[in-house]
């Protein structure tokens, strides 16, 4: 199950993203916002981390205006590990690398076509699960 969520300036990029999804065939569970009116994009950043979180969901999708300040806020739960791309490179590797479990992307960034594109990659690479990538995973949840 896929955990999605957004502020207002995206939307309708959300939208795109659940059809694709649709498509493909992927089971998702959408957290809001449900309309354009203004909103704080650090509130939809935490329901799709605590859904991620509880096992309720096992990945994650945010989306802001430049995906900056929605994965910003998802970066602060601890386990949460949130990539922003905008291309489908950073996409793969941080599947192989970072184990990220939530993809960012930016509305005002990227269009849609590529936008799904990196969802793609993003959804079908497996984490590469060497050692070292491991370790390092196991440090970034050390904290300071
Ligand atoms: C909303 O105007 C905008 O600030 C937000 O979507 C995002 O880009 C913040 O990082």
């Amino acid at each position: 199950m896929i955990a999605i969520g957004c502020d207002h300036a995206a939307l309708g990029l959300k939208k795109e993203i659940m059809a694709h999804l649709d498509e493909r065939g992927e089971k998702y569970q959408d957290f809001g916002t449900y309309t354009e009116e203004s909103c704080d994009y650090p509130d939809y950043a935490k329901k799709v981390c605590h859904a991620i979180l509880d096992g309720q969901c096992d990945k994650g999708i945010l989306i802001c205006g430049t995906g900056i300040g929605i994965s910003i806020a998802a970066n602060r739960f601890k386990g949460i590990r949130a990539a922003l791309c905008g291309d489908c490179f950073s996409a793969k590797a941080t599947r192989e690398h970072n184990d990220a479990n939530i993809l960012a992307l930016g509305a005002r960034v990227v269009g849609p076509g590529l936008a799904c594109q990196i969802l793609d990659t993003f959804l079908d690479t497996p984490f590469s699960e060497g050692p070292r990538h491991k370790q390092r995973i196991a440090k970034i949840d050390e904290g300071v």
